[in-house]
């Protein structure tokens, strides 16, 4: 058993989770208004999104000056494709908030060259100074981004062949299983792990055992978000649901 290092809160339902990440996340941007911000897609930091935006529209928080590099995006999808991550991003966040556009960072499903836009997507997040604060959610299996199990710890932004589990927990996004891509690109593991500082999100039970092995669990590849336990600042936020097989 690897000791570890992380905070954890452990929130009532999904709303306070949701709350108190919105919390991290605006008193960061507070204290450092041109921070870069890590984004993340799925149904968990919906909530959290939510918050932003309630935030933004009540008390001004402004997001000028802020940049944001988001962790993935689906292989053969075009940003205006609506299963896109650039379309969820848009929808769910960045058109209610005062961001430039040319602040916005995510991979080209859509390149023609993908080794090329993996090293143009890595170079833009060493420019940039790396991640202030990176948000992530947990697949069932433990992956992070899309860094599926077996994903070398050193990885850099790269192509990754979507485990069928993972297409088929997606696929309630598409109209049809087969409609979900089989490939991404994803932020790796090494590039994660150079954020200062992360929050990690778990929330319902389909996370309950992912969240067990990640706080008691090994080290281990086959549990990509077990990396995060080498990392010094790490705070993972959990529902009753996601805790529920913890003590
Ligand atoms: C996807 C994303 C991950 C996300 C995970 C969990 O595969 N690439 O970044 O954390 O799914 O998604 P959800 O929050 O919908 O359960």
């Amino acid at each position: 058993m690897t000791q570890t290092t992380m905070r954890i809160i452990k929130a009532d339902n999904y709303d306070e989770m949701s709350q108190i990440a919105a919390e991290i996340f605006i008193s960061k941007i507070k204290q450092k208004p041109d921070a870069v911000l890590g984004l993340a897609t799925g149904s968990t930091p919906l909530g959290l999104y939510k918050n932003l935006i309630e935030d933004h529209q009540k008390n001004g928080t402004s997001y000028q000056q802020i940049h944001t590099v988001n962790l993935d995006e689906y292989i053969g999808l075009s940003k205006d494709n609506p299963n896109s991550y650039h379309s969820y991003m848009m929808n769910n966040l960045f058109k209610y908030l005062d961001i430039p556009q040319n602040h916005i960072h995510l991979p080209h499903g859509d390149a023609v060259d993908l080794l090329q836009e993996c090293e143009r997507y890595e170079t833009i997040i060493n420019d940039l100074g790396n991640v202030e604060l990176q948000v992530l959610g947990i697949g069932k299996n433990g992956h992070i981004g899309f860094n599926e199990p077996g994903t070398p710890f050193s990885s850099k932004t790269h192509i990754i062949e979507l485990k069928e589990s993972t297409r088929q927990a997606n696929a309630r996004f598409f109209n049809h299983l087969d409609e979900v891509p089989k490939q991404a690109i994803t932020m790796g593991i090494s590039t994660i792990m150079k954020s200062k500082e992360i929050i990690l999100l778990a929330s319902g039970e389909a996370k309950a055992e992912a969240t067990y092995k990640l706080i008691h669990g090994d080290l281990t590849e086959q549990l990509p978000a077990s990396i995060l336990k080498q990392h010094p600042a790490v705070t993972v936020i959990v529902d009753k649901e996601a805790a529920s097989m913890l003590d």
